[in-house]
């Protein structure tokens, strides 16, 4: 085996701090953006501020504010080049994939193109965040048959997704609560699809070839996909007496329950609370609403349980529900898809993306670590007709 230059770094880079970062901690179980907890944000702020906090730094005053709101508007709507992609891909293709796909195309009308100027990707972030909901809703609609509906100037991001997506049929606390969703899943320091784009934007690549980036790390069932695996595993489940049969016959198995277990948070995931209580109150809504939240609870319950059956690495990992679990059940409850809830998602996640993007291009250095070889060495060539 080849002697190894420097110690390989633990496998998944676990515990490795490969960045600094001004934009979020994560820490003891707390999660804050820009120097502000996550837990204080959710209960006040509008999507727009946090999206404003996490690209610039500070909150903004009244008239920031304004003037942010006015830019996002005003780029709400999609080109017809846009809209026609969407149009092609969305018979066959998953939301992620029509995501990734339209976002890295709008790259073809960039004026900008290739300028990661500080200035030039603040319009872009601005850009991206102000469409993301569009393109959804859009698609949204599409798998329905129905028309897209035109953004409304005088709504705020997440009132205007609601009403592209559902007009006036839409849930009564769907802006409130995809107002905070959007929050909670805005920004989360150096999680797998940030650090795509933070690698992506090292080469000096723009702005929307690390956003392509990050969708694809954040379409995965470890990371953002796990929203739509959760909705998938209830579903399996069926029925709340069969939970506590579906966690045994799971242990046995070894199999991966979606929504726990979390590479940073040991105890709590400080987002999970939330999400649980607007999933707890929007399952008052409907009879198959509170079953499906039955089910979570069963579940959580019987695999605290049981985690003494489980090995000591699964039995710590299990003791967190994280953001994706109870997320996946509250945007079920407003009538989002259960295949949905990741592309949701990403439309809270952006500003975090843009805000690295930015970060990683005022400071770059090229992000290329090392690996250690561990296969043959001082093999001899043998020629096609011998082998
Ligand atoms: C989040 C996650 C990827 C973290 O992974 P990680 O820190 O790399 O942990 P590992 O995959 O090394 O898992 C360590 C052990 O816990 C087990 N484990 C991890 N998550 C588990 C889960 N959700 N259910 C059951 N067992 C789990 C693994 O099988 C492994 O067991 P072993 O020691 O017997 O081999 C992982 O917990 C997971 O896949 N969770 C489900 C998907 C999910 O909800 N993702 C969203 C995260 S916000």
């Amino acid at each position: 085996m080849a002697e190894a230059r420097t110690k390989p770094a633990p496998k998944g880079l676990e515990g490795v701090v490969a960045t600094t970062t001004a934009i979020s901690l994560v820490q003891d179980n707390r999660l804050i953006y820009r120097g502000y907890a996550i837990d204080d944000l959710v209960a006040k702020a509008e999507y727009e501020e946090v999206a404003y906090l996490l690209l610039n730094g500070d909150l903004p005053d009244r008239d920031q504010l304004r003037d942010f709101k006015q830019e996002l508007v005003k780029h709400r709507a999609l080109s017809p080049f846009l809209r026609d992609l969407l149009a092609e891909m969305s018979e066959n293709a998953t939301a992620m994939d029509v995501l990734r796909t339209v976002v890295s195309a709008s790259a073809a009308e960039d004026p900008a193109e290739g300028d990661n100027s500080q200035a030039a990707e603040y319009r872009k972030s601005i850009r991206l965040t102000a469409k993301l909901p569009t393109m959804l809703a859009t698609y949204m609609r599409r798998r329905r048959g129905e028309q897209p509906v035109p953004p409304e100037p005088s709504l705020g991001h997440a009132a205007n997704f609601a009403h592209m997506t559902w007009g006036e049929k839409a849930h009564p606390r769907a802006a409130e609560i995809m107002n905070a969703a959007f929050i909670l899943q805005a920004e989360h320091g150096l999680n797998a699809s940030t650090f795509a784009a933070r690698i992506t934007a090292g080469t000096d690549a723009d702005m929307h070839a690390a956003v392509t980036a990050a969708f694809g790390a954040l379409k995965g069932p470890k990371h953002g996909g796990a929203t739509d695996t959760t909705m998938r595993m209830i579903e399996e489940i069926g029925s709340p007496d069969h939970a506590e049969t579906f966690v045994d016959k799971g242990i046995e198995r070894k199999y991966i329950f979606s929504g726990f277990g979390h590479r940073v948070y040991l105890t709590e995931d400080p987002r999970a609370k939330h999400l649980r209580r607007f999933a707890s109150e929007l399952a008052k809504g409907g009879p198959e609403q509170a079953k499906q939240f039955e089910i979570q609870e069963r579940l959580v319950r019987a695999i605290a349980e049981r985690r003494p059956k489980m090995s000591p690495g699964a039995a710590a990992k299990v003791n967190v529900v994280n953001v994706d679990f109870y997320a996946a059940t509250a945007y079920t409850f407003l009538g989002i898809p259960a295949d949905l809830g990741t592309s949701i998602f990403s439309l809270g996640r952006i500003a975090g993306w843009c805000a690295h993007v930015m970060e990683q291009h005022g400071d770059n250095r090229l992000i290329r670590p090392e690996s250690e070889y561990t296969g043959p060495v001082g093999r001899t060539w043998v020629p096609i007709a011998e082998r």
